[in-house]
């Protein structure tokens, strides 16, 4: 079976070296400690996890915009780390980025003219003058906003329409992939589920592939095709989100999802919730990064690292030396028992979908 495979990083780690204080040695921080993943051409892939674990870190890699420590990533087949010149002008078209803050990521004093026609200069310098502007015109038009908004300055937009800047900037060359970093956490709830329906319906439109970092495990079932879940600088499962989500086989994912907030914040504990601090990843735990909090650790599990292996279903792999028999023991909640804050977000959700301003859907749209 050939997958038309967009993006893949193989065994990449990142290691930040810290100077100690007062001649004291310094360390080394294992931000990202031997990923490998596939993200298939058009699809979306999210990226879960605690914060710290390096899902930033990753997607920095993974757009070339960090060296790794060690490992490569391809982009279309090709090392993206030995790519040079104009092959790397066509890479920056070619791979976009969102950022978390529409704001700081946005020059201030640059209109939104200039700030989505700026790529178009960059990349596509034969356009006229007016071909620009109109192209600029367009592409606010696809992202939700009017052809007037291009004489204002970021700070007279809302944060929703911040975001949608920023994602003009990002589709204004057509690029082939874009890696969105919490792309709505910094957004009001109601505003999430608009944007992330934006995404949806460009990626569709525009046939473009996704990868989505994010908290939310609400946002990332609703949009993702599939979902790699991090912990201390690796992947501990990946696999179809509908599978990951309904049959979770590792210990933290089963806590995560087990401890979806809601309403009033507090974490609903189905009996799997994760307890105590993540590990320094300047000092990971030996074996299984996990056993430190993981409620079924065995003296196994403190020697020998486990390795992403695929179960019975090909396509969802786990981390963790007795996934199967720990399958049986975990208590899934029910798929109705949401929490008050993921029926408060679906709400939201179905709301923008259905009020006709936003139509797609794009999970069930791709399939
Ligand atoms: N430039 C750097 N120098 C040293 N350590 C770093 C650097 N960048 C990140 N780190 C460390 O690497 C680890 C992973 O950071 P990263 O930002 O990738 O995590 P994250 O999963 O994106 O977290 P969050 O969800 O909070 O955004 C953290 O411990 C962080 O402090
Ligand atoms: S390998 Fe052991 S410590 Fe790690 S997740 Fe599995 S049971 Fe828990
Ligand atoms: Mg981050």
């Amino acid at each position: 079976m050939s997958q038309d495979v967009i993006l893949e990083a193989i065994d990449v780690a990142k290691h930040f070296g810290t100077s100690g204080v007062w001649g004291a040695k310094g360390h080394s921080v294992r931000a990202v400690d031997g990923v490998s993943l596939s993200v298939r051409r058009g699809e979306t892939f999210a990226i879960v996890g605690e914060s710290g674990c390096g899902k930033s870190t990753l997607a920095r890699l993974l757009m070339r915009l960090m060296t790794p420590t060690s490992g490569d990533v391809l982009f279309d087949g090709r090392q993206v780390s030995a790519i040079q010149g104009e092959e790397l002008k066509t890479l920056r078209r070619d791979m976009q980025f969102i950022f978390q803050d529409p704001f700081s990521s946005l020059n201030p004093r640059m209109t939104v003219e200039r700030l989505v026609g700026e790529p178009l200069e960059i990349h596509a310098p034969e356009l006229s003058v007016p071909d620009r502007r109109s192209r600029v015109a367009e592409l606010l038009r696809q992202v939700g906003l009017r052809s007037e908004h291009a004489d204002r300055y970021p700070h007279e937009f809302s944060g929703g329409q911040r975001q949608r800047i920023g994602i003009a900037r990002a589709i204004a060359c057509a690029p082939k992939l874009i890696i969105g970093d919490e792309p709505v956490s910094a957004l009001d709830v109601s505003v999430q589920a608009q944007v992330i329906n934006l995404l949806g319906d460009l990626s569709r439109d525009l046939g473009l592939t996704l990868v989505i970092i994010a908290h939310d495990l609400g946002v990332i079932r609703h949009m993702s095709d599939r979902v790699a879940v991090m912990y201390l600088g690796r992947i501990v499962e990946v696999g179809d989100t509908e599978t990951v989500f309904t049959d979770p086989k590792h210990p933290y994912t089963q806590a995560l999802l087990a401890a979806i907030p809601s309403m009033d914040g507090k974490a609903v504990d189905h009996g799997a919730t994760v307890h105590g601090e993540m590990p320094s990843p300047s000092d990971p735990p030996p074996g299984c990064r996990f056993h430190t909090r993981c409620p079924h650790a065995q003296t196994l599990c403190r020697t020998k690292v486990p390795d992403l292996s695929t179960s019975r279903d090909v396509s969802h792999q786990v981390a963790c030396h007795f996934a199967e028999t720990l399958q049986q023991r975990f208590q899934r909640p029910k798929p109705r028992q949401r929490s008050d804050a993921t029926e408060a977000r679906f709400a939201l959700y179905r709301a923008a979908t259905e009020g006709g301003t936003v139509t797609h859907n794009a999970k069930q749209n791709q399939s």
